[in-house]
């Protein structure tokens, strides 16, 4: 028997590993005034440092780790409207007036990026690419077709197909024509140099963790240090700002996978998404002069289901049924959040406290979502208004049916407070071997304890800083991932991402006396 190609030991994102010449900035150590504080150094963050530096608009960006590590470094990077099927959804749920602008800011996402990618003279792989939903299932052959005619109601170039460029097994497939892709962080490096050059100042390993909300707001770092600004802009993926807005339980957080594969064919072009589950999505790039597959899907809530390194075979696994793989050099997750309604929250990020701005819930299309919520909290900022504020407005309330969604979303987090306290893992920390991780009984208490492979253990308490659930181990990426609102710990106990602001505690794995 031919033996498969294995997925490799440590995840790695193809983006980060193939771009030698990421920026890097110091830590912010003193308190300083700027005219907009961005948080955040993912897409949204640094489109809108560039686009503001472009009207000369003095800007300071902190981000609490490197820039371009968080989604944006780890994403499939489709630079396209389609979002999966939606467009039906939002004309149903908001009537065809929004969703016609939802495509349109979409669309001028797309443009925008474009423009950038001329007017610097960028090298980052871009390509136009029609962009394919497809189903095997006969389940969704009709869902294809009512999105078609959403489609046709807006003026979607696009056509319904019962054959793709593609060799998958399917029933039916929706293109939208004309869409792109591109290397994100080659994209987003120039971008960096540009802004700098504009005057832009960039600080890493600054962790912001408070606005003192003002006429002048002041962010506050971990170090006590305070950028007064006119104008703050929280891109931090999950708002780590957020005063009675309750954005943890309007949105929710889902992991998904990538492999990066090398296979004996060719592939045809094109960007592709099944319509049903479990997701996989398929796009190519460029790996020294080879095509790079790069394989996606398996979406589950963060902290929820099987071991997540099952997640990452079962991508190997439909790599391997469906073409002829030679080589997996590359694997990486991503954690992307989904609002209530589907639509992100870009703008006034709290009723009352009109110059801070949020731009989170991209739903796993934060390409675009990123982009053009940079060119909104820029128009915000430099006109005091935006056409599309109305639409993404984070204040905005629809009673159906995001309070059932609401709710749901709510219990589901009840219900993990409970469970979590009550399950431990069946293994001592004797029994672990190096590189596992296993919730025990350390003096009484529930602790998370992993092991490196040295051999070091580190012991935490697995009760999340947020709003107390229990944390749950990721095999996959070797970290503390909480199910209720997403928040993940490194094995050390800090935090990789938010709501949670403080680190996991270190428990003394020592007896008491
Ligand atoms: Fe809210 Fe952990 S992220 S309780």
């Amino acid at each position: 028997m031919v033996e498969q190609p294995k997925i490799p030991e440590y995840p790695e994102s193809y983006w980060r590993d193939s771009v030698k010449q990421l920026p890097h900035f110091s830590q912010l150590q003193e308190s300083i005034r700027t005219e907009v504080g961005i948080v955040g150094g993912g897409i949204a963050g640094i489109t809108t440092a560039y686009l503001l530096s472009k009207q000369n608009v003095k800007v300071t960006l902190l981000d609490a780790d490197e820039l371009l590590n968080g989604t944006t470094g780890h994403t499939t990077a489709k630079i396209t409207a389609q979002h999966g099927i939606i467009y039906d959804e939002f004309i149903q749920h908001f009537g065809l007036e929004k969703a016609l602008q939802y495509y349109q800011a979409t669309t001028e996402a797309k443009e925008l990026i474009e423009k950038h990618i001329d007017e610097l003279g960028i090298n980052c792989d871009y390509t136009k690419e029609d962009a394919y939903i497809y189903t095997n299932s006969d389940d969704y052959i009709s869902q294809l077709e009512t999105e078609k005619k959403a489609y046709d109601q807006l003026e979607i170039d696009s056509d319904l197909l019962d054959d793709i460029p593609l060799d998958v097994p399917l029933k039916s497939a929706l293109v939208m024509k004309n869409q792109a892709q591109f290397h994100p962080l080659k994209y987003l490096t120039e971008l960096v140099e540009e802004a700098k050059n504009n005057g832009v100042q960039f600080f890493e390993n600054t962790t912001a963790i408070d606005v003192e909300y003002n006429k002048n707001p002041s962010i506050i770092t971990k170090e006590g240090n305070r950028v007064t600004c006119e104008h703050v802009v929280v891109a931090s993926h999950f708002p780590f700002y957020d005063r009675q807005s309750f954005y943890f339980a309007r949105m929710y957080p889902e992991r998904s996978y990538v492999l990066g594969a090398k296979m004996k064919q060719e592939f045809p072009g094109g960007m592709y998404i099944n319509a049903e589950s479990p997701t996989r999505s398929i796009r190519t790039t460029t790996l020294n002069g080879e095509r790079l597959w790069l394989i996606g899907g398996e979406n589950h809530k963060t902290g929820q289901g099987k071991s997540t390194i099952e997640h990452y075979n079962a991508l190997k696994d439909f790599a391997n049924n469906m073409f002829e793989v030679e080589e997996i050099p590359y694997r990486w997750s991503a954690q992307d959040l989904t609002t209530i309604d589907k639509l992100p929250y870009i703008g006034q990020a709290t009723e009352g406290e009109e110059n801070v701005f949020v731009a989170t819930g991209f739903r796993k299309w934060g390409m675009t979502n990123g982009t053009i919520a940079a060119k909104i909290l820029t128009d915000k900022v430099v006109h005091g208004k935006s056409k599309y504020e109305d639409l993404y407005s984070p204040t905005r309330f629809q009673a159906d049916p995001t309070l059932r969604k609401f709710t749901s979303i709510n219990a589901d987090v009840a219900k993990h407070m409970i469970k979590g306290k009550l399950e431990f893992g069946h293994r001592g920390i004797e029994e672990l071997s190096a590189g596992d991780a296993t919730v025990t009984r350390i003096n009484g208490k529930r602790a998370g304890v992993y092991k490196d492979k040295d051999n070091k253990v580190y012991a935490l308490d697995t009760t999340c800083t947020h709003m107390k659930c229990e944390v749950e181990w990721n095999s996959g990426d070797r970290t503390w991932d909480c199910p209720c609102h997403g928040s993940r710990f490194s094995y050390k106990g800090d935090v990789l991402e938010g709501p949670a602001k403080k680190p996991l505690p270190i428990v003394d794995v020592r007896p008491n006396k």
